[in-house]
């Protein structure tokens, strides 16, 4: 079986005798993630178990969004729209709105609190045709609440009746407002499963319907996650990298006291991936005081940046580069600079990226993961979400840590309901 994300330990401080002491640990860890009896841990297998009659109504139902409007607006925060944007960023044309296309324009909304975002946001929107998704499992959160009400609003000024034609709903099968609500208005809609929490739930209708509709074939994204399934579906820490990585990233904190976990891309097209890594990692891991600090370096921009804190600053950081083994894309250099004919981009990149790993270790001896990911193509993003997914829930049970829950974001939601009930 071929691999598309190889991991490279030789650069990190970390032993192979260090990794293979949690041996025992990491197959009760991956019995128990298995065993079907975790809450929250149905995203395991859910993709490998997604029913063709899912896959062809996410199919049928983007399609018929793709014809039927020109502008696709997706509102949801968190879990609910991180993994569409990595995937859509990843793989799609990064100009997509501004050139001719088939497929509408996508534009995501409810992440944020920006008036001026709406209000310019809503005035793009004014001469194309609208179809709206909102994506929320618990349907209460507020962020996503505003803006599927300032949405419906628009709608209903622009197609009147038919506004709620207009609208797709994903959210829980029963719990919350928005699948009642949905009922009564006769939105379409999916189902954000039960056993599956936001930031693990891109293979399902949450991140599937609207990648579907910028055009990307879900198939390959659901062929590339079940063969990672495949992949790691053994508890062998000489073998499952996506394991291997978990315990690395553990032992980054515990053994060579690194606080914070820098991920560092050279290509701009991983920034949301990137995003939604941080995300993965940072809700799930940090808690009861435990937990590496997840930051997103974007390269080689901000090696004229953070690159100065990086070589010489306070040493509390680890460096994670995700490195794309062929991005499909190549530019030649022009000569003029004096590169011969054989200079592309791509390469220069590659040995950018070379000489920083060099020159951090050289000088303060950074401990440096490289995980290298074969290509840009939706087979492998189905394949390196798995992965991450798995490699999140082993370091968090190496630090008794429940993967699946966020305490501390549901206190911030708490203070803010009470703060409004008061007036
Ligand atoms: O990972 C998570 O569970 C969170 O990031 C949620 O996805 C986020 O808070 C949005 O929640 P909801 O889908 O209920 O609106």
């Amino acid at each position: 079986m071929e691999k598309k994300i190889t991991l490279d330990l030789s650069k990190s401080q970390i032993s192979e005798d260090s990794i293979l002491k949690f041996q025992s640990r990491a197959k009760d860890i991956h019995k128990k993630l298995h065993s079907g009896e975790e809450a929250y841990t149905g995203w395991v297998d859910y993709g490998v178990d997604l029913s063709e009659e899912l896959i062809s109504k996410i199919e049928k139902t983007a399609q018929d969004i793709r014809k039927e409007c020109t502008a696709f607006v997706i509102l949801g925060i968190g879990g609910s729209y991180l993994g569409a944007r990595a995937c859509i960023d990843m793989l799609g044309n990064t100009f997509h709105n501004q050139i001719k296309s088939e497929t509408p324009k996508i534009y995501y909304a409810g992440h944020n609190m920006s008036s001026a975002y709406y209000l310019e946001l809503l005035k793009v929107l004014e001469g194309e045709d609208v179809t709206v998704c909102v994506i929320s499992k618990s349907g209460t959160t507020i962020e996503t609440s505003v803006a599927f009400a300032i949405f419906k609003e628009f709608l209903r000024d622009k197609y009147k009746d038919s506004f709620a034609d207009r609208i797709i709903a994903i959210t829980d099968i029963e719990k919350g407002v928005l699948r009642p609500e949905a009922e009564k208005n006769g939105y379409r809609t999916f189902e954000v499963p039960d056993s599956v929490g936001g930031r693990y739930s891109v293979i399902t209708p949450v991140g599937l319907l609207p990648i579907a509709v910028a055009g990307i074939d879900i198939r390959q994204i659901i062929g590339g996650n079940r063969h990672a399934y495949k992949m790691y579906e053994n508890a062998d820490l000489k073998d499952n990298d996506a394991y291997r990585y978990g315990v690395a990233r553990y032992l980054l904190n515990t053994e060579l006291g690194k606080d914070i976990e820098c991920y560092e891309f050279y290509e701009t097209k991983l920034k949301n991936l990137t995003e939604w890594m941080k995300q993965l990692f940072g809700e799930s891991e940090g808690k009861c005081g435990q937990g590496l600090f997840p930051v997103t370096v974007e390269m080689t921009t901000e090696l004229h940046s953070m690159g100065q804190y990086l070589q010489e600053g306070q040493q509390i950081f680890a460096e994670t580069v995700l490195n794309i083994e062929n991005t499909g894309a190549h530019i030649s250099i022009p000569q003029e600079l004096g590169y011969d004919s054989s200079w592309t981009m791509e390469k220069l990149n590659s040995i950018i990226a070379e000489g920083v790993i060099q020159a951090h270790r050289q000088e303060n001896m950074t401990p440096t993961i490289q995980i290298n990911i074969k290509d840009l193509t939706a087979h492998t993003f189905g394949f390196m979400i798995y992965f991450f997914e798995k490699a999140c829930a082993m370091c968090c049970y190496l630090r008794d840590i429940d993967p699946f829950d966020q305490p501390g974001v549901e206190k911030y939601k708490a203070n803010v309901r009470q703060i409004i009930k008061k007036g």
